[in-house]
């Protein structure tokens, strides 16, 4: 039998549901045509799982590419996340019907609290209103209309909050993860608490690509800089969400086939720093 494509397996979460590897991430794809253009080629080319979010505003778009596939929907595996702002039990549960609504949906794979404070407010203590939503969620859950739960952007401690005053450990802890950007007390915490860790900006939103590092090892491997970066991520065990609006790189980002050296691995851990540009 062949054996399957690494980017056609599956991690399993704490709880037995599977998650791809490598799911489709969204942030900064534009609602309308960009957005379901992009995740009708992804579902085209077998990414199996898109992660969206309320405040990208493109889950209608999403949705209607979902639909418009003709994939089983047991067959996909979709995230989306209550907003950063929301930390209120009552405005949590409409802001979930609404993200059903907008992707047309009766049910959601993973739901994440998408920040422990609002974007405007980073580090702001919300511990009860993180509670509060989380709550929120374990219901949703317990009803069946998600399949698992988890948070975004949480550090450790604002994941042993919820540990302290909920009942189900998050399945899930999405946090920005890519080559030089050291994560690794949220990674071993997570890991002692089966919580599993989902990488988005996998390229560094792109910046990574021109590092000569990542540059002089794709070419060791015959392959792309986004593809080591990749590939790298799956060799440290998580999964990851590489966005494109670009088919070429919307098919390169799923060849993933290959297998970095631990010399190369140990290269590549020597880049450190976040080439993030927030401005
Ligand atoms: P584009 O969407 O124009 O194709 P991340 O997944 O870390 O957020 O990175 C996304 C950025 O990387 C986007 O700017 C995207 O551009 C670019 N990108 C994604 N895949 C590739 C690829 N295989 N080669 C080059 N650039 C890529």
């Amino acid at each position: 039998m062949k054996q399957m494509k690494e980017f056609q397996q599956n991690y399993v979460l704490s709880n037995g549901v599977k998650l791809p590897k490598i799911g489709f991430g969204t942030w900064q794809i534009k609602p309308g045509e960009e957005a379901y253009e992009s995740v009708t080629l992804a579902l085209k080319h077998g990414y199996k799982h898109i992660d969206t979010a309320a405040a990208y505003q493109n889950e209608k778009s999403v949705g209607e590419a979902i639909r418009d596939s003709g994939i089983k929907r047991e067959d996909i595996f979709i995230t989306t996340k209550l907003p950063a702002e929301i930390k209120d039990y009552d405005t949590a549960k409409k802001t979930f019907l609404q993200s059903l609504e907008n992707l047309g949906l009766d049910y959601i794979d993973l739901y994440l609290i998408h920040a422990p404070w609002p974007w405007s407010e980073m580090g702001k203590d919300c511990r009860e209103g993180n509670v509060a939503v989380y709550k929120a969620m374990e219901e949703f859950y317990r009803e069946g209309k998600v399949r698992a739960i988890g948070v975004s952007n949480f550090s450790p401690e604002d994941i042993d909050n919820i540990l302290e005053h909920c009942e189900i450990t998050p399945h899930a802890n999405q946090i920005g993860y890519f080559i030089g950007l050291d994560q690794s007390k949220t990674i071993d915490y997570c890991d002692e608490k089966e919580i599993f860790v989902i990488a988005y900006s996998p390229l560094g939103i792109g910046y990574l690509l021109s590092n000569e590092k990542i540059i002089k090892v794709a070419k060791t491997y015959e392959v792309s800089p986004a593809q080591i970066c990749l590939r790298y991520l799956l060799q440290k065990g998580v999964a990851a969400l590489p966005k494109s609006v670009h088919e070429k790189r919307i098919v390169e980002n799923t060849r993933l086939d290959f297998v970095i050296k631990p010399e190369d691995m140990a290269f590549l851990d020597t880049i450190k720093g976040d080439p993030r540009r927030w401005s």
